[in-house]
């Protein structure tokens, strides 16, 4: 029998990995062809975050409107790139994108909406030199999900980001409710490497389930 997977099954078997590298790799390399035509329609994230990063970041830095080309944003998880559209049509043009998988980064090429584009990027493991506290901002929407990265996480997108920069993360409702993420976004608060600016709880994301999100300023 045809075991052709229907696109809603796709999304839904990617809430069920294991969050192993190499089960990331192996699975969006499959789904790399058809990601953005299975996820588009009702995928509200992607414009919201770019909005919050966008308000967020202009109330952070002076001069904001003359100096956005040269804002530094890292776009964590970024896959095709389907945010990284929203962050370049709002202005931005200083935008790197990293992931760990080559497949969903050469779509992302294809999008033609970042400077830099990095795969085999691994969000677990420690940030590499040259990517360390490089960015004024991170952002990171559908990659805080269920089957896919640890709310340890956080302590990355913190060493990607300057001391003074803003990180605009999502996490679906369940995956917050399903793990440490609260203890981890407490306990960072309370090192001194952090803090939370403001969360907007069960705010749009898609249309089978909501997302809160979070914007913190990173202290150290
Ligand atoms: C659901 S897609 C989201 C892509 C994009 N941010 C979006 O919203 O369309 C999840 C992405 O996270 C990436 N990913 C999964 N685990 C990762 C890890 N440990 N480090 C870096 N990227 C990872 C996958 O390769 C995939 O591109």
């Amino acid at each position: 029998m045809d075991k052709k997977i229907k696109p809603h099954n796709h999304i839904h078997d990617a809430l069920q990995l294991d969050g192993r590298p190499d089960t990331m790799i192996e699975y969006y390399k499959k789904w790399s062809e058809t990601y953005d035509k299975d996820v588009t329609d009702n995928y509200f994230g992607i414009a919201y975050i770019a909005e919050l990063l966008h308000k967020h970041v202009s109330e952070n830095q002076q001069d904001h409107i003359a100096n956005m080309e040269q804002i530094n944003i890292v776009d964590v998880g970024c896959g095709t790139g389907l945010a990284g559209k929203h962050i370049h049509q709002l202005g931005y043009r200083s935008i790197d994108g990293i992931d760990l998988s080559p497949e969903m980064i050469q779509k992302a090429e294809e999008s033609g909406v970042y400077r830099n584009l990095i795969s085999g990027i691994d969000i677990h493991q420690p940030i590499q030199d040259n990517l360390y506290k490089a960015y004024d901002a991170a952002v990171c929407v559908g990659v805080f999900t269920m089957g896919h990265i640890h709310p340890e996480s956080l302590y990355q997108l913190a060493a990607l980001t300057t001391s003074g920069g803003i990180m605009v993360i999502s996490t679906r409702v369940p995956y917050y409710k399903e793990t440490n993420f609260q203890a981890v976004s407490d306990q960072m608060q309370e090192e001194g490497l952090l803090t939370l600016k403001s969360h907007y709880m069960n705010a749009p994301y898609r249309d089978d389930g909501d997302a809160h999100y979070w914007v913190y300023e990173v202290l150290s």
